[in-house]
């Protein structure tokens, strides 16, 4: 199998140019066509790549791309879930080569090279990886499993219809195990496979003062700003520990357990290396927890906009009507998204002074989620690693979210493993997105690993 891949490296790698070179922004619906044109893209290669019955389900957002081989009934059946969708690239003028333009240059976490482009890591290049694999199986007879594909093209904005098209396919999307690459690893010489991702649940709020904007001479002193009233408010949300305030918050958070802790701190980690390669003095968080328990274990609320009043060229003296923000909270088990949604809503217009009116609406969220370790996937994900990295594996807990997930489990009965080959460092959502060529061909080379130990497992 590993001559197949070297001998079509340089193919793998154009088709995956190809696939990065369309815009396929689910936020903005100026890319709508070109949404349906990485749809279309990634269609003709599982064909290709000799899966059947490769469709384009459409869905009252984006489409659903699905595809499946299914060899034999008696063997295990992997669902592969994955996202075409990728971020928006903004700012444009942050990024050293063009975003849809994929560029290959050498960073220090990537000597090989790395792929310059907006979703090259999250989540394209990583579901790409499975469609070469799955080509490399068929070609070489290796392919030991049945296989399901579904890949969405609404993960970035909430997976709002795929929940919908799981709902109404329980029976077609029947399998053993989802795999999912849309997560990292610590580094290229220390594999790990994340065993955990947050939830959450994201608000946005409005601050009303005065029914129209007024002179900030004339009115300013006598008036409550509302921009000064949410930042007040806002600053509230945490406290001097770092512990968000929202009552009720923390209430079902499951503590975890000393050795739990204990063996989630043994991985790798350097502060100091954190600390340069995001250019700041010092770290922040909840007292009591490290950095890294801070990004994964532990929830968190985080503004992620706010705006209101002038901020135009120059200056105006203006005393706003109105300010907003974006806020999102990150959750761990057991804690609830609508439930949060909700204390998050009612505690928000609690802290309101009498002289604004507050809106609080929702937008999205999803349910945290864990993968169990003694589970004949995870064993098979740890195999895998173990033997194309040639070390063990260590097991981490992942702060990202990727809402669908739970749901998965709830709708389908299904455990997800979360196989991902990115590096924190690869830049995801920000300008200047990469992902390490190693990690691409890497990926391609574990995925069929997978596939033999899960298939082992299971019989066995
Ligand atoms: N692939 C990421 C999630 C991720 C990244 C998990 C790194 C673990 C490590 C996914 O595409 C993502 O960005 N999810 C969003 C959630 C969504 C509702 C916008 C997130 O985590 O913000
Ligand atoms: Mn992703
Ligand atoms: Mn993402």
């Amino acid at each position: 199998m590993k001559d197949y891949i070297e001998s079509n490296k340089q193919r793998f790698l154009d088709e995956l140019f190809e696939f990065l070179r369309i815009p396929s922004v689910s936020a903005d619906s100026r890319f709508k066509g070109d949404m349906l044109k990485a749809a279309e893209y990634i269609k003709r290669r599982l064909l290709e790549a000799g899966l059947d019955s490769a469709q384009i389900c459409p869905t009252e957002g984006h489409p659903i791309v699905y595809a499946e081989k299914i060899t034999d009934l008696a063997l295990p059946t992997i669902l592969v879930y994955g996202h075409y969708d990728v971020q928006p690239a903004d700012p444009l003028e942050l990024w050293d080569t063009p975003p849809f333009e994929p560029t290959v240059k050498e960073t220090p976490a990537h000597p090989q090279g790395a792929i310059f482009a907006r979703g090259a890591c999250d989540d394209k290049g990583q579901i790409y990886m499975h469609v070469k694999a799955i080509e490399t199986m068929m070609a070489n007879n290796t392919l030991c499993c049945n296989v399901k594909i579904m890949f969405e093209g609404e993960e970035e904005v909430g997976s709002e219809h795929l929940a919908t098209f799981v709902k109404e396919n329980r029976e077609k999307l029947k399998a053993d195990i989802i795999l999912i690459s849309d997560t990292s690893i610590i580094a290229n010489d220390i594999p790990s496979v994340e065993t955990g991702l947050r939830g959450l649940a994201y608000m946005e709020v409005e601050v009303t003062g005065p029914n129209r904007d007024l002179h900030s001479g004339v009115y300013g002193g006598a008036v409550a700003n509302p921009v000064n009233v949410l930042s007040k408010m806002i600053a509230s949300l945490h406290d001097a520990y770092g512990k968000v305030t929202v009552k009720g918050f923390y209430d079902k958070v499951k503590e975890l357990t000393v050795e739990e802790r204990d063996s989630l701190e043994a991985a790798p980690f350097d502060e100091e290396i954190y600390k340069k390669d995001l250019d700041v003095d010092a770290v922040s968080g909840e007292a009591g927890y490290t950095t890294r328990e801070r990004a994964s274990i532990r929830p968190t609320l985080d503004v992620n906009g706010i705006w209101g009043g002038y901020i135009g060229e120059g200056s105006k003296t203006v005393l706003p009507s109105k300010a907003f923000a974006k806020i999102s909270m990150r959750l761990v088990p057991d804690q609830d998204w609508e439930e949060i949604s909700d204390l998050f809503t009612e505690h928000f217009k609690a802290i309101a002074p009498p002289t604004v009116k507050v809106k609080v609406s929702r937008h999205h969220g999803g349910q945290p989620y864990v993968t169990p370790m003694d589970s004949i996937g995870y064993q098979a994900a740890y195999k895998a690693m173990e033997e194309a990295f040639g070390q063990k594996p260590v097991p981490t807990r992942g702060g990202g979210s990727i809402p669908i997930v739970a749901l998965f489990e709830k709708e389908l009965g299904l455990k997800s493993i979360l196989f991902g080959f990115g590096l924190d460092s690869d830049a995801l959502h920000s300008p200047n997105e990469h992902y390490g060529i190693f990690n691409f061909f890497k990926g391609i080379e574990t995925i069929p690993l997978f596939y033999k130990h899960f298939n082992q497992l299971y019989n066995g």
